[in-house]
């Protein structure tokens, strides 16, 4: 069977963090002597909170009417509905101060499918496109997958000596030489920022948004996670197309209610860059979910007006700050290595000063602890691992456990 040449490349590229999570499979698990239900895993990338109960009464209002189930049953215009774009609208403006038009928003699957439609949107096969080290690991996979022959660049964005992101004057400096010399037509990166829970400065972003501009290059800025935001928000995630058109923001409904499943993504970009999109959505997706998208606009609507959505992603902010401060304290307790203080999302980057590939291989076999290795993120991080407590929200008990089992296998090992 001759499948693909780009397939057959990128098979034979696995994604790091995949094998690692293959590795932890129960079977494995079993395989290696242990038992899976004690196995702690700080290896998931996503949210254990609940969602709002409101909510989920949205879609308890259409499954047990026939006649809204049927109506939640057809196609939906490839933009979106009207009724979910003016919702998403509103909620950016009320919750961030983003002012935008209906005709700046388009909505999708998920952010992962619309990343990848902006990248046939926006760029050629040829074309450059810089990341940080580092950054979100699914990226140059995706960028691979649509683009073919890219050529993705990488800006150092972490002190290796003090462990810590470098002053924002020199990332703008670093950030500088590095356009002048690649020109690249994208820049791309989340903030909060995954994998390493950094908020990227004020200053910093700036310096990007006014080179782009002025050079014409687009900034993608993915929001996967800005309403977990711990610190005082910058002032670009106020940033509106009207004001910056080359600058495309990339959210998602699964972080901030759990909507990881049942996910709906948007884009909120200039109008030329949202009729583009449209374009190929028509292809990727034909359009976006109706029953989510309908569910979703109803909510938002009434939670807006009655201070219920505010109080809910507060009451969640906090919880996910403090699951941070639990990870960094034990982390301090029992381990007292290098770390990362989250400014938001669901992340720490914990430096091993070895090969992190074998360092969670040897701890999961030896004591049922999940870290992931860093290397999937950036070069950077060849030597560090990602630590989750996303999935630990509801149960922060656990996050200790999992420190003092692996100090105490250490210590004697
Ligand atoms: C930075 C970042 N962007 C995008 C995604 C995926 O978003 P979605 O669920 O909308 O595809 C993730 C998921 O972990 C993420 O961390």
């Amino acid at each position: 069977m001759e499948l693909s040449t780009l397939i057959q490349e990128m098979i034979n590229e696995p994604s790091p963090i995949r094998q690692i999570m293959k590795m932890a499979s129960r079977q494995n698990i079993i395989n290696m002597g242990l038992n899976p239900d004690e196995v702690i895993s700080y290896g998931g990338g996503w949210v254990g909170h609940h969602p709002p109960d409101e909510l989920r009464k949205k879609y308890l209002e259409i499954c047990s009417d026939m006649e809204k189930f049927y109506d939640a049953g057809k196609y939906s215009p490839t933009l979106g509905f009207e009724e979910c774009r003016i919702a998403i609208s509103k909620m950016e403006k009320e919750l961030f101060g983003v002012k935008s038009e209906i005709e700046n928003i388009i909505v999708g699957q998920s952010s992962t499918q619309l990343a990848h439609d902006l990248f046939i949107a926006l760029a050629n096969p040829n074309d450059k496109i810089l990341l940080f080290d580092p950054t979100y690991a699914n990226y140059p996979g995706q960028i691979k997958m649509a683009l073919r022959n890219a050529k993705i660049i990488r800006q150092r964005v972490i002190d290796m000596d003090r462990w810590e992101y470098k002053p924002p004057n020199d990332m703008a400096e670093d950030f500088k030489e590095i356009y002048e010399r690649e020109k690249p037509k994208i820049v791309l990166f989340p903030s909060p920022d995954n994998p390493s829970s950094q908020v990227f400065n004020e200053e910093f972003v700036k310096t990007i948004a006014d080179i782009c501009h002025e050079k014409k290059s687009f900034l993608i800025i993915d929001y996967a996670y800005k309403t977990q935001c711990f610190i005082k928000e910058p002032s670009y995630f106020s940033w509106s197309p009207l004001d910056y058109p080359f600058m495309i923001a990339l959210h998602s409904n699964s972080k901030w209610g759990r909507g990881l499943g049942r996910r709906l993504g948007w884009v909120i970009a200039d109008e030329e860059i949202i009729n583009a999109l449209e374009r190929v959505q028509q292809c990727s997706i034909l359009c976006p979910d109706t029953m989510h998208q309908l569910a979703f606009a109803t909510y938002i609507e009434e939670s807006l007006k009655d201070g219920s959505l505010r109080k809910y992603l507060e009451e969640i902010k906090k919880a996910y700050k403090k699951a941070g401060e639990i990870t960094v304290e034990a982390i301090k307790e029992y381990l007292d290595m290098p770390c990362l203080i989250p400014q938001g999302g669901l992340y720490t980057l914990m430096k091993v000063n070895e090969d992190a590939d074998e360092f969670v291989k040897r701890v999961l076999k030896n004591t049922g602890v999940l870290f992931i290795p860093g290397k999937g993120f950036g070069e950077s991080l060849r030597e560090a691992v990602r630590i989750s407590y996303g999935p630990h929200v509801e149960n922060v008990e656990i996050i200790k456990e999992g420190f003092r089992r692996v100090s105490e296998y250490l210590s004697h090992g």
